[in-house]
């Protein structure tokens, strides 16, 4: 018998439905907001009511390009944190009215994992794709969190590094928004970076063990950017493909530096990324240079899997499926959720 599940995901501004069916994603629909690019970042209240407009059309897309009917259907799997609770709300009502209707289990999913077990996805038309195998490093940048989680299982995992205030994307986020950039700055900056040169140098913060802290790196951006402009009031228009390359390397050398740590301190070659941040390109780029230099296997997601997505949601469904882990319908979302 097959197992189908139906994975939704609106923790943050993306509205997604997924369809798994025996562990292999047939469909992954995502809808963006425009919407906060104005407001230089996410606004909850907007984003909740961008989410109920979406979350029909959405889920109905993702049912039909996975050529099921919804009657298929053996579980739904939501996420229920960490997230912004209105958001989330959307999500969970829905997940919790669909599975009701249908008479079957729904499966509570924590957002930061699933982007950990997206690497269980096998990409599309690929044979004999490599998974991970326990225990390996993940480094989870996205714009709420920075860590280094040591996965010992599928939903066995330890927290081992993480960020003291910032999150990388949330550095990358806000040094868009001091270089006049949109919402969000990620992508722009890792656009301009390709084109530049890091020649701007920006200290790398002296933090304890396996942890990370990038409000001094915003800090410093802000300033230099003030300076350089009180002496040369065109010098961002001039300049912009460089200052995005050096915060860019400046970035990644943090993330990369504490991964090889804690490669190290664990004796690990097994390293894998996630989260929207590792669709960086500066960032893939030196997690390959360091694996030849470490002998470290790599995992990095598909751009599809890397952002938000329900892809994540529902092959963590699946597996929690296999366990028979599902909640009750008196379930609620948990916008502080811990891994
Ligand atoms: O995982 P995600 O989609 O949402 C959260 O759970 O936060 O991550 C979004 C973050 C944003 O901060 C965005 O600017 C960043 O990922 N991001 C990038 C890139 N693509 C997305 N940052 C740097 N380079 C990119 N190419
Ligand atoms: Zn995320």
């Amino acid at each position: 018998m097959s197992q189908i599940i139906l994975g939704i995901e609106s923790s943050c501004d993306e509205t997604s439905a997924s369809v798994c069916i025996n562990g292999k994603i047939v469909s992954n629909i995502i809808a963006g907001q425009t919407i906060h690019q104005n407001y230089g970042g996410v606004v909850p209240e907007l984003a909740s009511r961008v989410h109920q407009q979406n979350i029909i059309p959405t889920v109905h897309q993702a049912i039909i390009d996975a050529k099921i009917s919804k009657k298929d259907i053996n579980a739904v799997a939501f996420t229920r944190g960490p997230g912004l609770l209105g958001s989330l709300l959307v999500g969970v009502s829905f997940a919790k009215a669909f599975a009701l209707g249908l008479n079957i289990p729904l499966i509570e999913v924590n957002h930061v994992q699933a982007h950990i077990l997206a690497h269980f996805i096998a990409p599309k038309n690929s044979q004999n794709h490599i998974f991970p195998t326990f225990p390996f490093l993940c480094l989870t940048v996205s714009g709420g969190h920075t860590q280094i989680v040591l996965v010992k299982n599928y939903f066995d995992m330890e927290i081992i590094g993480q960020t003291l205030d910032d999150a990388a994307g949330e550095a990358f986020d806000k040094t868009a928004k001091i270089l006049g950039l949109p919402y969000p700055g990620g992508p722009l900056v890792d656009k301009y970076a390709q084109l530049g040169q890091p020649v701007y140098k920006f200290t790398e913060p002296n933090i304890a063990d396996l942890n990370f802290s990038f409000s001094g790196l915003k800090t410093a951006i802000l300033y230099f950017v003030r300076d350089n402009v009180k002496t040369n009031p065109n010098f961002l228009a001039q300049n912009m493909n460089n200052i995005c390359a050096s915060v860019q390397s400046r970035i990644v050398s943090i993330l990369i530096n504490k991964l090889k740590k804690a490669a190290k301190l664990h004796n690990i070659t097994q390293i894998a990324i996630a989260g929207g941040v590792s669709a960086n390109s500066g960032l893939r780029a030196a997690l390959k240079a360091e694996a030849q230099i470490n002998n470290w296997q790599t995992f990095i997601p598909d751009f599809e899997y890397c952002t938000d997505n329900a892809a994540m949601i529902a092959i963590a469904g699946y597996y929690k499926y296999l366990n028979n882990d599902f909640v009750g319908q008196d379930i609620s979302p948990m916008p502080r959720m811990a891994i």
